[in-house]
């Protein structure tokens, strides 16, 4: 029932504030410093618009397509998220489900609270995504753990070179470990269907751990240790990324990537793709929206898979990511907060939503399948500078 009132991603914002704590609400909404970068990516989508072609037959319309050799049913997947099994009940594997459902990628945390492995059984097509370790022993353990529970894409998030400064996580209350405190209790006590229908049923299986910061198994959340678990990360560098592409025979995508002449790099490197992002506006404060770079970056990408993350939220804004030179999209808060609210049938029916409109305005725009989105159906609508 509470599903029937979302009908877009956008209202899955309000509903999420209503359910969860505001620490966590704030977590997931929040974004770095001013956020600046934040707005910017929505506002980036309104510099452009369609000019639709008119009277073709669109009666037979899709929106499969491949990336990377697998075929999906829709151009957008998951983003990962880290502690979303916090967020919502199973919340990893809710996300997982949903996304294996709907034939779509999910790409996992590498700062989840569920085992990697058992994603991986619940969605063998996931994909991992992975903060790298700063010391190359702890870099090969990881890739062969990775390789080993089974995962075919392994995702090198990039822009975390240092750890972001996000000023609602420290008035709201989150904080990495995480501290029991009155005000969280009192919060809770505030949020009952959270704390009832997700924190205690998830503390019943025990303390939940950072599971997959290294070879074996993380920190638990509370653990004063826990960011030094994560291992400092300032001094990687593409070597780094030189050093994983010769332990990891699968699918590498580097995520985080908005500078022309680093997606030349990563290519260099090896990698098969690249998702253009700023994190969704929670690291740099005043990075540029990733569809403001995309189209420079893509002319660099050579061979690779381009695709964008920040501030998809419609179908619209889909093809008109994939018009400026992106092949694929991925979606991160709102999904998590459909999986709060509604778990695997609240992620399918966002997924859904997405999709449904994606096929609507194809049919709007002219066409009928992904491969003839092209740059000339979008005219700049940016306001004078
Ligand atoms: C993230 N993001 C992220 N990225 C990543 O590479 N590893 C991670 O563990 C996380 N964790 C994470 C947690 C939460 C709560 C959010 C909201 C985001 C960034 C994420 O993958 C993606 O880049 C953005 O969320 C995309 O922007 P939208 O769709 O949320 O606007």
């Amino acid at each position: 029932a509470r599903l029937q009132r979302i009908l877009s991603l956008d209202d899955l914002e309000g509903a999420a504030r209503r359910f969860l704590p505001r620490p966590l609400f704030g977590y997931v909404s929040g974004a770095a410093e001013t956020g600046s970068s934040l707005r910017g990516n929505r506002a980036a989508f309104d510099e452009w618009s369609f000019v639709p072609r008119v009277l073709n037959d669109v009666s037979k319309r899709s929106t499969a397509t491949t990336l990377l050799g697998t075929r999906y049913s829709a151009p957008f997947g998951i983003a990962p998220m880290g502690i979303s099994a916090l967020i919502a009940y199973r919340g990893d594997l809710v996300l997982a489900e949903a996304a294996r459902d709907m034939n779509v990628p999910m790409i996992v945390s590498g700062s989840s609270l569920t085992r990697m492995e058992e994603i991986a059984a619940v969605y063998p097509g996931a994909w991992f995504q992975a903060y790298v370790p700063g010391e190359p022993a702890r870099i090969e353990a990881l890739v062969a753990r990775v390789a080993a529970a089974g995962f075919k894409t392994l995702v090198v998030t990039v822009d975390v070179s240092v750890s972001a400064n996000r000023e609602t996580n420290i008035r709201t209350g989150f904080s990495t470990p995480l501290r029991p405190s009155l005000r969280l209790a009192c919060d809770g006590l505030m949020r009952p269907h959270w704390t009832f229908g997700t924190f205690l049923r998830t503390l019943a299986h025990g303390i939940p751990h950072f599971e997959n910061t290294q070879a074996t198994r993380g920190a638990p959340i509370i653990a004063r240790n826990v960011m030094r678990d994560f291992g400092a990360r300032d001094h990687l560098s593409w070597t780094h990324l030189g050093q994983i592409r010769r332990l990891w025979s699968g699918r590498l995508v580097v995520k985080g990537i908005l500078d022309a002449r680093d997606a030349a790099l990563a290519a260099e490197h090896g990698a098969d793709g690249i998702i253009v992002s700023n994190h969704g506006g929670r690291q740099l404060d005043g990075a540029v929206a990733p569809l403001r770079a995309v189209e420079a970056v893509a002319r660099h990408a050579g061979g690779m898979a381009v695709m964008l993350d920040g501030g998809i939220r419609r179908g619209s804004d889909v093809l008109k990511a994939l018009a400026l030179g992106a092949q694929f999209v991925f979606v991160g808060r709102p999904l998590l907060y459909a999986a709060a609210i509604g778990g695997t049938p609240g992620v399918r029916h966002a997924l859904d939503l997405l999709q449904q409109e994606t096929l609507r305005n194809l049919g709007l725009t002219g066409l009928t399948a992904l491969e003839d989105v092209s740059r000339d159906m979008l005219v700049s609508t940016k306001a004078p500078q």
